[in-house]
């Protein structure tokens, strides 16, 4: 294949999400018809980032976006992990196969558009033929547990508000937080870009201050009510206003790296299908990776009370989703119809994805 077209799809295969828009991967070209993907993780420094899990799924979706990418311009992929890779560092060879007959998958037209929608969507409910697109777009391997009408959607919009007390008070959370907002900004090539978070101008400015030192968050959190604004805005409001929530759970439970791979192939099919539905997906991951969390008995904070919470949250987790102790979940997310985001991550350019 010659070195545009391997370039064009690439491109293109850039627009996979990962979370707070990290971008866990940098391209080599090892051969004519051959990529290796540098995958990373950040679970060193950030909280988010448990075990590697969402960066793993991150991958996953950038190989499915791949592999539908290639498929308009008639390549099809193999793709397996580098023996002897890390965990932490996993290479995946990536091979492609001409097939001049080939037609595009049908999710091609829908990697550029899919983008996450943070602010509060439409509450008018799935019809029962999105709905089973999505549950196709997953296969047999994942089941999907929609919550939706007004109860189960404020129910879960209490869950989220209780999940982000524990994202807002947590000093480690502090540290990602600080770091992945591009202040003042409509689009992001490696970041959140601030209208893109979901919370209005003046509550910005305010965020922006406050969490310019962990001394002057603690003092609003625990004098001037300092969680209320942003968990009304980007928590609770938005839970209740969508058509549905999602949570995605494998049949088997996930054991390693290439479960979470194969996680976030399914999430980004889930994605692109809703997308091809006209409705938005936003992922509300926290509450999940708390409860990997509780579930490992790890410690997400030196703040003991903010553990204890993480217990509170799992149960509750667990008892609306009708689930047991040991059920696996994966992905966890809302949807609905909206206008378009106005601001929107984008990201950086293919010569910054380079390595070698
Ligand atoms: C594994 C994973 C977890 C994510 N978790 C969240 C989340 O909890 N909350 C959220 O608002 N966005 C979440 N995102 C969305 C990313 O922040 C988003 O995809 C990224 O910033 C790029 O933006 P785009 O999807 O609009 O292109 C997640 C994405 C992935 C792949």
């Amino acid at each position: 294949m010659n070195r545009d077209t391997l370039a064009q799809i690439l491109d293109l295969a850039r627009w996979a999400p990962s979370g707070d828009n990290t971008q866990p991967w940098r391209f080599e070209i090892v051969g004519e018809d051959q990529v290796a993907i540098h995958g990373f993780d950040t679970r060193k420094h950030v909280v988010y980032d448990f075990n590697g899990r969402p960066s793993q799924m991150a991958h996953g979706a950038l190989i499915e976006t791949l592999r539908i990418a290639a498929t308009g311009f008639y390549h099809v992929i193999d793709w397996t992990i580098r023996a002897g890779s890390p965990e932490d560092a996993p290479v995946y060879d990536v091979t492609f196969r001409n097939m001049p007959d080939l037609e595009p998958d049908p999710l091609f037209p829908y990697i550029e558009q899919r983008v996450v929608q943070r602010r509060p969507m439409r509450t008018q409910p799935l019809g029962s033929l999105q709905r089973r697109s999505l549950e196709k777009a997953v296969g047999k391997d994942y089941s999907l547990r929609f919550f939706e009408g007004a109860i189960e959607r404020l129910k879960v919009a209490k869950l989220l508000w209780d999940s982000a007390d524990i994202r807002l008070r947590s000093p480690e959370a502090y540290l990602v937080h600080r770091e992945i907002i591009e202040w003042g900004e409509r689009y992001s090539k490696d970041r959140l870009p601030e209208e893109a978070v979901g919370v209005d101008p003046v509550t910005a400015k305010l965020m922006k201050w406050v969490m310019g030192s962990w001394g002057r968050v603690q003092f609003f959190n625990r004098y001037l009510l300092g969680t209320i604004a942003p968990r009304i805005q980007l928590d609770f409001i938005p839970g209740f206003s969508c058509a549905a929530h999602i949570l995605m759970q494998p049949r088997t439970a996930p054991t390693g790296l290439m479960d979470y791979l194969q996680a976030g192939i399914a999430l980004q099919r889930l994605w692109l299908t809703a997308t091809a539905n006209d409705l938005y997906l936003q992922p509300e991951m926290t509450p999940v990776i708390f409860r990997w969390y509780a579930r490992a008995e790890q410690k997400i904070s030196i703040v003991e009370a903010l553990n204890q919470k993480a217990n509170e949250l799992t149960e509750a987790f667990e008892s609306l989703a009708c689930a047991k102790k040991d059920d696996s979940f994966v992905f966890f997310c809302r949807v609905g119809v909206s206008g378009m985001p106005r601001s929107r991550s984008i990201r950086k350019d293919l010569g910054d994805l380079w390595v070698g």
